[in-house]
């Protein structure tokens, strides 16, 4: 049977946070160790330039998340793992679908209107570009599947809408990608708003875990944590501090939340908050050292990177090569 072809880009803004390992990272670990499934993942640093950045920054902070997914256990050898810039045919895609995209539905999109009011003195051609350089990124790969949180389910309805399009107009070209939300993965919310996701891209510092905070700081921010106003260990809705914490203790520990529980159960808020902090920090110890070890040899990083873009660019340049043939391009 062929295998599946899962899809995902990454943003090299922001932090990797321990919400991303956790609701994230820990499932494509899981994929990558399933045969019916091919993961490709890119650093989706193309899509970064939509908002301002400074050159010597991105570029360390591009590599920097590079070493970051790579320390986290995903292999090289077993999933794609690239740079979106090093593989030009998303940027020539991108063109084509541009000319199937209507400005109506570009400009209607959720992510558009709020960056746009963001930044509403850089309201750039990218920004509203955005998803169809998504677009181009999922269906160059004959992806099947593309994991994604709430906030991107519409940028993965306009991709499988241009897929249906071209396909409409020319002949079957595109796989249709199908979103795959997650039964297991736990979702992380913020420390300080445990109400709001953990953000990436949260202001406040304490708020969020990196996946390379120091142990210190780790410990700090879960002391700073928001609980509840009870003295009660219980998970439920009504309880949504105490109840995000025994889901980043659970797991850390890859227990249940009901053993997680019954593990916590008794201890005040004081002595729960270091108990998942401390849960958190032996998790994420292996991981830093990792990294430190990646991030001291660029070569090697360089050349995991070069490797990829090698795979990826065979699927791409036959994907595009069609594409450009349906189209009517004259072809040498
Ligand atoms: N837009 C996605 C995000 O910010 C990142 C991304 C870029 C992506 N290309 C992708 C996600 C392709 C899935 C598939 O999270």
């Amino acid at each position: 049977m062929e295998k599946k072809i899962i899809y995902s880009g990454i943003q090299p803004t922001g932090l990797v946070t321990l919400g991303n390992y956790i609701g994230a990272l820990q499932n494509w670990l899981k994929f990558q160790d399933d045969e019916n499934y091919q993961c490709i993942y890119s650093i989706a640093d193309l899509h970064s330039l939509t908002v301002r950045q400074v050159p010597a920054e991105f570029r360390n902070r591009a590599l920097s998340f590079f070493a970051q997914y790579l320390a986290c256990g995903l292999d090289p050898q077993k999933n794609i793992m690239y740079f979106q810039s090093h593989v030009h045919e998303h940027a020539e895609l991108t063109w084509i679908l541009n000319c199937i995209t209507y400005i109506g539905e570009a400009s209607r999109m959720t992510q558009f209107k709020e960056k746009s009011q963001k930044h509403p003195d850089n309201i750039n051609m990218g920004l509203m570009d955005y998803p169809v350089l998504m677009a181009a990124d999922i269906l160059l790969y004959n992806t099947a599947l593309v994991p994604v949180g709430v906030d991107q389910k519409q940028h993965l309805e306009i991709a499988r809408d241009l897929a249906i399009r071209f396909n409409n107009a020319y002949s079957p070209t595109f796989t249709v990608p199908e979103p795959l939300i997650s039964k297991v993965g736990a979702k992380i919310m913020s420390l300080q708003n445990p109400t709001a996701k953990m953000s990436k891209s949260d202001t406040n510092a304490n708020a969020t875990v990196s996946i390379l905070d120091s142990e210190d700081d780790i410990m700090r921010k879960f002391k700073k944590a928001v609980t509840d106003s009870d003295n009660e260990i219980r998970f439920g809705e009504d309880k949504p501090g105490v109840s995000n914490l025994i889901t980043i203790y659970a797991s850390c520990k890859s227990i249940s939340i009901d053993d997680a529980v019954k593990e916590l159960q008794g201890l005040s808020y004081a002595s729960l908050k270091e108990a998942v902090g401390a849960s958190v920090a032996e998790l994420l110890a292996p991981i830093k050292s990792r990294y430190n070890d990646f991030m001291n040899d660029k070569e090697q990083l360089l050349a995991i990177a070069k490797n990829g873009q090698e795979q990826a660019s065979y699927i791409a340049r036959k994907t595009l090569r069609k594409v450009y043939k349906k189209v009517g391009l004259v072809q040498l």
